[in-house]
């Protein structure tokens, strides 16, 4: 057994207690960042005198080439043999370069390092979220500016409500999905302080250079409280849950995309590549990885949950509790890359059936409250305007009719003020273009928002492509 402790135990570690503790099997995604921790910690040493220049230069070189050999491992080899990827790295580097190995080391612990490589890990995984919210926006965008001129029907409580631009109802997700990016930037920016140099909680005796460690590392600066540098979590938990919140955004969009392509809808198809076919029903054609969207947000929010109650009542400082917390930040990340990837995918290849949508929106009860404010803007106090509409709907109701089936005198039974033209009302192209306020539907509002949101989008990929070549990451 290879482990970084013992020589004060009498015994080992029981089997079972081995295999309840032992992380490798998660953990080892953490492979690169941990070596580039331990490359600069081992530059670090040399820097500051601790271990000599050559000693250090021997350490980052044996790193390398741990890390190449065990790039090409199978993690499940090597689970049962080591306790956790610091062990694995610690234990292949002293096989690769001997005793000098032991000095790697040095004034650090696996507190410390473990909550390093996590934040360069979840540091790197923002920056990959963030190009595929990117990618998911640039799609809705996309079919916001091809299908510019559809009209449909808006709800409220699922009932019709006022018509809408198509463009419009995918231009929310835009708005979601913007704000999904900056709770990830600003989560980024809390995270990426560098705790190295807390060592196992109360810092170290020897000279290390904190500042010098996070400049390498590219942290903005070292923590400013050791204790705190081991036991917080919560930069994986602001992560989990603005992976949460983006779940539930990716959820709402896959539920009105379930239901617009049901046959009570009709408002888009989904492609064939992304719908499946039932076992027993031969006609039929199921959303099913929109389904599997909204299903796996529950693993998203439990994910958060998980870590939440981890953590709740954990005494200062490490504790073993904590180990906890790459399941689920792992998962997460790696749900959220996949949903959003295959959505943007589902989203670029959806068909707008444009007939549907026109007939949808013809349905005159979506202008009642045209009719209202026609009134309104006649001086009608509106409250007595609604009073007047809402008869009319009652009437028309009552007659089996439309709003627009009643005829012209009914209308003037119920006020003078209205003239011939409040059929004008019933245009659905005229009620989307007669709002004036600021973020309404009102067409040249929303094809300015589709150009400005495109371009913003093209530009903010080229930045985050090119703040990744920096970092090394693409
Ligand atoms: N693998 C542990 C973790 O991820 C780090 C090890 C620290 N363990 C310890 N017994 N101090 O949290």
């Amino acid at each position: 057994m290879k482990k970084l402790w013992g020589e004060r135990f009498k015994s080992e570690l029981h089997d079972l207690a081995k295999e309840f503790s032992y992380s490798l099997g998660v953990d080892f995604e953490l492979l690169d960042a941990e070596v580039r921790v331990s490359i600069a910690h081992a530059t670090m040493l040399g820097k500051s005198g601790i271990i000599s220049h050559r000693d250090s230069r021997l350490l980052v070189r044996g790193l390398r080439q741990v890390l190449a050999t065990l790039k090409k491992k199978v993690v499940c080899e090597l689970i049962r043999d080591y306790e956790d990827i610091h062990t694995l790295i610690q234990v292949q580097l002293e096989k690769k370069i001997g005793r000098v190995g032991k000095k790697l080391h040095t004034a650090r612990s696996r507190n410390d390092l473990v909550s390093t490589s996590t934040r360069i890990y979840v540091r790197e995984r923002i920056q990959d979220l963030l190009i595929l919210v990117n990618r998911l926006q640039t799609a809705l965008v996309i079919q916001a500016e091809r299908n510019q001129k559809v009209i449909i029907p808006g709800y409220t409580h699922l009932q019709r409500a006022q018509v809408v631009l198509l463009a419009h109802h995918l231009l929310a997700y835009v708005e979601m999905l913007d704000r999904d990016k900056s709770r990830l930037v600003d989560a980024k920016l809390r995270l990426n302080e560098c705790p190295l140099g807390a060592a196992a909680l109360a810092g170290s005796n020897l000279p290390v250079d904190r500042f010098y460690v996070a400049k390498l590392l590219g942290f903005r600066k070292p923590t400013a409280n050791s204790l705190d540098s081991v036991s917080d979590r919560d930069f994986a938990i602001e992560v989990l849950s603005a992976i949460a919140i983006l779940f539930t955004h990716l959820s709402r969009l896959s539920e009105d995309l379930i239901l617009w392509s049901s046959q009570e809808f009709a408002f888009v198809k989904i492609a064939d590549e992304f719908s499946t076919g039932s076992s027993l029903m031969p006609h039929k054609k199921n959303p099913d990885i929109l389904e599997l969207i909204r299903g796996k947000t529950g693993e998203a929010y439990g994910n958060l949950m998980s870590l939440l109650t981890t953590m709740k009542g954990l005494p200062l400082a490490y504790n073993r509790d904590m180990q906890e917390d790459k399941k689920p930040l792992f998962a997460s990340c790696r749900l959220a890359q996949k949903a959003l990837g295959v959505l943007e995918l589902v989203i670029r290849t959806i068909e707008v059936e444009e007939a549907n949508c026109r007939k949808a929106s013809k349905d005159s009860f979506l202008f009642a409250t045209d009719v209202l404010e026609y009134l309104v803007k006649r001086k009608v106090p509106f409250r007595e305007a609604h009073q007047i509409v809402g008869s009319l709907v009652q009437r028309a109701l009552d007659s089996h009719t439309s709003l627009s089936g009643l005829p012209f005198e009914v209308y003037q039974e119920y006020s003078r003020i209205f003239k011939r033209d409040v059929f004008e009302c019933f245009e659905p192209e005229l009620s989307v273009r007669l709002k004036s306020s600021a973020g309404s539907t009102r067409p040249d509002f929303v094809l300015r928002q589709v150009r400005r949101r495109k371009s913003q989008l093209k530009a903010e990929v080229r930045a985050l492509k090119r703040s990744n070549r920096e970092r090394g990451l693409v």
